[in-house]
């Protein structure tokens, strides 16, 4: 009977660790959570929507990074505002938004994850090759540009073939979704904001093999 019990538990926690894991994954993708496309987005259209946290009335604003930082304690989930009321008991008076069923758990993951890696904003300062631009050239394109037939005939495996398509013009028009260009990752989403401003960051301080 013990040990009947004690599988069930040991099993029960392993279906949480793995459930756990399952979700990070999902929030995490590879990269750091990127401020403008996933947690600016679902702030302005759950908080900062007319008559509520436009900074017009006497609520405080949530338009901009500045105006959320305010709310936030850099690599403190529960010591920040912010996460503190979209976790709230929803029948509490602090649960935002009020009279609703709160922010889909996602954005509620994305805004943790990013609280927790520090809440910074999208900076492209010290954009290099090796650690920005070829980490998600291989993350997002490589499979299926590389090896003895690359798709389109577009090898982006190194310094050199990323460089060329770029010079070609086909790779900026590709991630930016741009008419005329095939959009890529194929079939995929969009690159995040961050990870294409890193790239033209790049692109524009003159493609440094760094
Ligand atoms: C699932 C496979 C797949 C992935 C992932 C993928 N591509 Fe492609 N790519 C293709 C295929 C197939 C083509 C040929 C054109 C087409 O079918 O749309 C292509 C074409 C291209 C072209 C030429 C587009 C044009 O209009 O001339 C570029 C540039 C390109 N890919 C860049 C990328 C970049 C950069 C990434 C990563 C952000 C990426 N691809 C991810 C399959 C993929």
């Amino acid at each position: 009977m013990r040990k009947t019990s004690a599988l069930a538990v040991m099993l029960f926690l392993g279906f949480l660790l793995a459930s756990c894991e399952h979700e990070s994954e999902q929030v995490n993708g590879t990269t750091k959570v990127c401020f403008p496309s996933e947690v600016l987005p679902p702030i302005k259209s759950n908080c900062a929507m007319s008559g509520c946290h436009t900074g017009s009335g006497e609520l405080l604003a949530l338009n901009t990074y500045n105006d959320i930082l305010k709310i936030v304690t850099p690599g403190k989930p529960s010591k920040s505002k912010l996460h503190d009321v979209l976790t709230a008991n929803p029948n509490s008076e602090k649960f935002m938004p009020p009279n609703s069923s709160g922010l889909a758990k996602k954005y509620i993951d994305y805004i943790s994850l990013w609280i927790l890696q520090g809440a910074k904003d999208l900076d492209t300062s010290n954009v290099t090759f090796a650690a920005n631009v070829q980490p998600i050239i291989d993350t997002y394109c490589r499979s299926c540009h590389s090896g003895a037939e690359p798709s389109g005939g577009i090898n982006l495996i190194d310094y050199t073939s990323i460089k060329e398509c770029v010079e070609s013009g086909r790779l900026l028009g590709s991630i930016e979704h741009l008419t005329d260009y095939s959009p890529m990752p194929k079939n995929k989403d969009k690159l995040c904001d961050c990870n294409i401003a890193e790239i033209i960051k790049w692109i524009n301080n003159g493609m440094p093999n760094n």
